[in-house]
C-alpha cells in the first residue's frame, strides 16, 4: 500500500528556522487528482533561501503558513494521474507541490520539464528560478558583455556560481567571493571563474581588489552590508550593482542593511534592484541558452542533495545557514527519467 508522509512546522519560527521546528507526518494520500488538476508524486524539493523569510511571514507580503499544514515549496514530480488535458502521467512538471511525497496541485502552476542535457531535478536550479533569477540580473538587467569585471558572492550558490558562469560565458572577467576552501575550490575549479576570495580569510578584500584590476564594473549582490561596503570603494565609475539577494540579514534582528550612499554618487554607480517574478515568462528563452553551455561543458551545475523526505528539516537548516555546496535538494522518490 502506498503510503504519504508530508513535512509540518511545529511551531512558528520567531528566528532563524531549526530542524526541529518541523516533524515528519502520516498524512492520507490523495484519492486522485483535483478538479482540472494532477496528482504527483514529488522526485526532489528545492531549499530555498527565501522560504526562510517566508516562513516567518517576511517575504514579499506573504503570511507566514499556520503549524500543522504542510510546508509551502518548489519540488520537481512525476504525474501519476492528470485532469488536465495539457498532461499525461509519466510527464514530470515543476510547481509548488510541498514538502511532501504525493500532492494533488491544480495544473495552473505546473511547467513541464524534461530530463536531457541535465538531471531532471536541475530545474529547481540552475534551469529554474535560481538561474533564471541569475540570467535576469546578468542579461537583462546588468547587461554584462566583454571586458566587464564581475563580481558576485555566494558565489558557490545556485544563483551565484550561474550569473558569474553566464558573466564569463559573455566576455567577462568573473570574480567569485565565497565562505571556505571547499566552496572556492568548486567555484574556479568546477563552475571556472577566473578568480574566487574567501571572505572569511584575513585580508580578503585586498585579494579582491588585486582579483579585480581597475575595479569590478558589475557586482551581484547576493549577501548584504558586510560585502557592499567592501566592494562599493572598489567599483569603476558607471558600475552596475544587481542588488538579488540580502542572505545575512534575513534572519538577523536589529538594524535594517544600509548604502554607502556618497561612493554610489561618486562612482556614478545604477543600483538595479531584482525579483525574478518580473522574469518568469521568459524561463524559456534563458533554458534554450543554459542546455547548449551545459552540453558544452560551460555551464556546470553542482548539487547538494540530501536523501528522503525526513532529511528535509535537516538539510533546510544547513541551508539557510550557508552550510551547502551548490543547489541545495532534497531526494524524496526516484528520478525515473
Ligand atoms: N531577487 C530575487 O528574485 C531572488 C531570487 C532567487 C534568489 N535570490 C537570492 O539570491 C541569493 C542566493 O540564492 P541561492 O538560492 O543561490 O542561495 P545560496 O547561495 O545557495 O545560499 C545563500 C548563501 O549566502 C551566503 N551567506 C552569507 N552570509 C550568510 C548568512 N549570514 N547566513 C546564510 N547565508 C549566508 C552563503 O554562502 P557563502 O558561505 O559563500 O557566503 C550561503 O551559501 C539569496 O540571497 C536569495 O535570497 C533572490
Amino acid at each position: 500500500m502506498i503510503t504519504n508522509r508530508h513535512v509540518v512546522l511545529k511551531r512558528a519560527p520567531a528566528a532563524m528556522p531549526k530542524a526541529a521546528d518541523f516533524e515528519v507526518v502520516s498524512c492520507p494520500m490523495p484519492s486522485g487528482p483535483p478538479p482540472e488538476g494532477l496528482l504527483l508524486r514529488v522526485v526532489a524539493l528545492s531549499m530555498d533561501p527565501y522560504l526562510g523569510g517566508r516562513l516567518r511571514g517576511r517575504h514579499m507580503g506573504e503570511p507566514a503558513p499556520a503549524p500543522g499544514g504542510t510546508l509551502p515549496g518548489f519540488a520537481v514530480a512525476e504525474v501519476m494521474e492528470s485532469a488536465h488535458p495539457g498532461f499525461k502521467p509519466g510527464e514530470y512538471v515543476v510547481t509548488e507541490a510541498g514538502w511532501t511525497r504525493f500532492a494533488a496541485v491544480p495544473a495552473a502552476g505546473a511547467r513541464k520539464v524534461a530530463a536531457g542535457a541535465a538531471p531532471i531535478s536541475a530545474h529547481l536550479g540552475v534551469l529554474g528560478m535560481p538561474g533564471l533569477t541569475a540570467w535576469a540580473g546578468v542579461t537583462q538587467l546588468a547587461k554584462v558583455g566583454p571586458g566587464d569585471v564581475f563580481t558576485v558572492d555566494a558565489a558557490a550558490g545556485a544563483v551565484g556560481g550561474t550569473a558569474g558562469q553566464i558573466a564569463r560565458n559573455l566576455g567577462a572577467r568573473a570574480v567569485g567571493i565565497a565562505g571556505g576552501a571547499a566552496k572556492m575550490e568548486l567555484v574556479t575549479g568546477s563552475y571556472g571563474f577566473d578568480a574566487c576570495v574567501d571572505y572569511r580569510a584575513e585580508g580578503w578584500q585586498a585579494k579582491l581588489k588585486a582579483a579585480c584590476g581597475a575595479g569590478p564594473t558589475v557586482h551581484f549582490e547576493n549577501v548584504g552590508q558586510s560585502v557592499l561596503q567592501t566592494v562599493f570603494p572598489m567599483l569603476q565609475n558607471y558600475a552596475r550593482i544587481v542588488l538579488c539577494g540580502l542572505a545575512e540579514h534575513y534572519h538577523a534582528d536589529g538594524q535594517p542593511p544600509t548604502l554607502p550612499i556618497g561612493p554610489i554618487v561618486g562612482k556614478r554607480a545604477a543600483l538595479l534592484g531584482l525579483v525574478v517574478y518580473d522574469f518568469y515568462a521568459r524561463l524559456d528563452e534563458w533554458v534554450a541558452l543554459a542546455l547548449p553551455w551545459i552540453a558544452a561543458g560551460k555551464l556546470m551545475i553542482h548539487e547538494d542533495a540530501s536523501e528522503g523526505l525526513e532529511s528535509a528539516p535537516a538539510q533546510f537548516e544547513r541551508m539557510l545557514k550557508g552550510q551547502h555546496l551548490g543547489k541545495a535538494i532534497v531526494r524524496v522518490g526516484p528520478d525515473r527519467t
